[in-house]
């Protein structure tokens, strides 16, 4: 910690976010690598690891290569050249793609639900494959975990028109239950290196705490809105309160708080995924499912650590330590963050970067903000960003 100009700025490695959705290609309304750029510095971040639901979605090699392409152009238009790995995304129909990129991603991405995008796994004969494989070429699987079967069951239970609300019984806790249950089971199986994206509640916790007992390559992340919103914020937010996985209740909030405490969940991701306002107005059954995120991520978890709910070390654990370890990334001293632990600031949607410009989290007052992100040796005073 330094004290200087009255300010108390505390040193972090570069911010690693493993889970990002940067909408490129096809869907660069929403987002696309200038904006993002600018947002993930504006975070604190210098490495981002992006996901392969775009148009179209990143499944083969060739859809991998351009999609490098473009990000590459819309960096160098950045002027920012962020550090970044791509996710290839699991298909059925493309099964054969996956050694053929080996050493070009940093993992197998498996939708096991439905989400944004479309793309998903909802056979056991193509997941014991994927799983098969990623193990034989020493790939990492990373699950969006949720049981399409039981996803589809429970909307059948609520047709017609619906309160945004619904989207929590609907996507209930035992999707996410038994999605994990079956991924761990797969593991077992087959020994790949298991990430499980966005844990959401205690019963995920549980069913991981005991794979990390056993000794398995198991590996949790977890987000900012599951951390710091909850089922009663859809009265407020309304169709901003939805994602997937969806909120829970508190009792959840306070199990992921214990998890990241007990060193089972390694990492936050923000899943910074961005859709416009207007299509976050429609009703439920057309609002699309995502928020942003990776602006108010670390303000986030340090307001948290003035209220005693997160300690330094839990904030680099989660922000890029455990990630450096589960992805082997070198360290890159040339990647940091000064944080100003005293300053205040209200989020506010018109002095957000990401380009749908609101965030769910608009209006709080959070202490502890990045003022200075060090890219590669380049500095970004984030008071003139
Ligand atoms: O809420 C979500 N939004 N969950 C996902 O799985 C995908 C993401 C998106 O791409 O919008
Ligand atoms: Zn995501």
């Amino acid at each position: 910690m330094m004290e200087l100009e009255n300010k108390q700025l505390i040193k972090l490695p570069g911010l690693i976010d493993p889970h990002v959705h940067f909408r490129t290609p096809g869907w660069e309304y929403k987002e696309n690598w200038k904006t993002a750029a600018k947002a993930s510095i504006k975070g604190g971040y210098t490495t981002v690891f992006d996901m392969p639901n775009t148009i179209p979605p990143t499944v083969t090699e060739i859809a991998l290569v351009e999609k490098k392409a473009l990000i590459d152009k819309q960096l160098k238009e950045a002027g920012i050249p962020l550090r970044y790995y791509l996710y290839f995304g699991a298909d059925k129909y493309h099964l054969n793609e996956i050694k053929k990129i080996k050493g070009q991603v940093i993992g197998i991405k498996v939708f096991m639900g439905c989400s944004t995008g479309g793309l998903v796994i909802d056979d056991d004969e193509s997941l014991h494959a994927i799983f098969k494989i990623a193990a034989e070429e020493n790939m990492l699987v990373a699950v969006h975990a949720e049981d399409e079967q039981r996803l589809k069951e429970n909307a059948k239970k609520f047709e017609g028109p619906q309160p945004y609300s619904i989207h929590s019984k609907i996507r209930d806790e035992s999707a996410a239950f038994l999605a994990v249950e079956k991924a761990i089971h797969l593991v077992r199986l087959y020994g790949t290196r298991l990430y499980i994206l966005h844990v959401s509640t205690h019963q995920e916790i549980d069913l991981i705490a005991q794979a990390k007992k056993e000794g398995l390559p198991v590996f949790a992340e977890t987000t900012p809105h599951h951390l710091f919103l909850n089922n009663l914020d859809y009265q407020n937010l309304q169709g901003k309160a939805v994602m997937n996985p969806p909120l829970r209740s508190p009792e959840h909030q306070m199990a992921l708080f214990s998890g990241i405490k007990s060193g089972i969940i390694d990492t936050i991701g923000s899943d910074h995924a961005p859709h416009t306002l207007e299509e976050k107005a429609k009703a439920y059954g057309d609002c699309p499912s995502g928020v942003p995120g990776i602006e108010t991520t670390l303000p986030l978890l340090f307001e948290a650590y003035h209220q005693n709910l997160l300690s330094l070390d839990n904030i680099v654990d989660l922000t890029s330590r455990r990630a450096k370890t589960i992805f082997n990334l070198a360290d890159c001293p040339d990647d940091y963050v000064l944080v100003d632990l005293s300053l205040a600031k209200k989020v506010e949607d018109k002095l957000l970067s990401t380009k749908c410009q609101w965030s769910p989290f608009a209006g709080r007052l959070l202490r502890g903000w990045p003022v200075t992100t060090v890219l590669k040796g380049h500095m970004y005073d984030l008071n003139k960003l």
